[in-house]
């Protein structure tokens, strides 16, 4: 049985006192959410608040990307995966698709954040995922094993359970257009798939794959119904705390 998560990505919002608002409402809300885990990954500047005001309770915190570099030093900018854990994170997402493509990550440069995030004891979250335009011209399953086979490059077999894949189409990110239930466990079952040729069937089937975009609580149950799906990644839906303790509270 693979354990579903529930993540909430707040990208670059919220100041330090309305993280912590949200996240001390969420708390009360999702307290008997014991079917999946729940996570928030606040900009980096609310971690330690929001991660000490949150302590003994079920919701965790994760940084929203990492450095590639695990040595401290002169990198002007950068947040080690350490920094995070010490600040009170558990998870890191790596390779959101902003960050490829807003900031030209590579699979090269996702695969080094991937490795140091687990160096440092973290459970990293890969994101992997296809534009319109690669769908529409038949390449999508290419850039996502691209994507997956990149950014899995050199772990070890106990490191890939502490991967969590998040599929997220980038067509469906921010957008209101979700895929289907369908289109998501077609890509769920192929990602998995791949996993499997690469690595072995046992940690496939550990393997948890979340999907991400326009996760709302009216779509949830749909997609949570599907055999390969294990849980999402949350952005626009996970900044109200009412609107994401519903996703969390899906329809079992
Ligand atoms: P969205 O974002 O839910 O606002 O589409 C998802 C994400 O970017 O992780």
């Amino acid at each position: 049985m693979r354990k579903p998560v529930i993540a909430g990505n707040w990208k670059m919002y919220k100041l330090v006192a309305d993280a912590v608002a949200t996240a001390l409402a969420l708390k009360p809300l999702v307290a008997n959410a014991n079917h999946c885990e729940v996570l928030i990954a606040p900009p980096f500047t609310a971690i330690k608040t929001v991660a000490d005001r949150l302590e003994g309770s079920n919701v965790r915190v994760a940084g929203q990307d990492c450095s590639t570099e695990s040595e401290h030093g002169a990198h002007t900018g950068e947040v080690a995966a350490d920094m995070l854990r010490d600040a009170g994170a558990s998870y890191v997402i790596v390779g959101h698709s902003e960050r490829r493509q807003l900031y030209s990550e590579t699979d090269t440069f996702v695969n080094r954040k991937a490795r140091v995030g687990l160096a440092a004891g973290l459970t990293v979250i890969l994101c992997i995922g296809e534009t319109l335009e690669q769908r529409e011209g038949g390449i999508a399953e290419r850039v996502v094993s691209r994507q997956l086979t990149g950014g899995l490059r050199d772990l070890t077999a106990s490191d890939l359970d502490r991967i969590i894949i998040a599929y997220e189409p980038i067509w469906a990110i921010g957008t209101g257009l979700t895929a289907t239930p369908e289109q998501a466990q077609e890509m769920h079952a192929f990602v998995r798939r791949v996993f499997a040729e690469r690595h072995s069937e046992p940690s496939a089937g550990r393997l948890r794959i979340l999907y991400g975009g326009s996760v709302k609580p009216d779509n949830i149950t749909g997609l949570m119904k599907q055999t390969d799906v294990d849980g999402a990644l949350v952005g626009g839906a996970s900044l109200e705390a009412e609107t994401f303790a519903q996703i969390v509270n899906y329809n079992r």
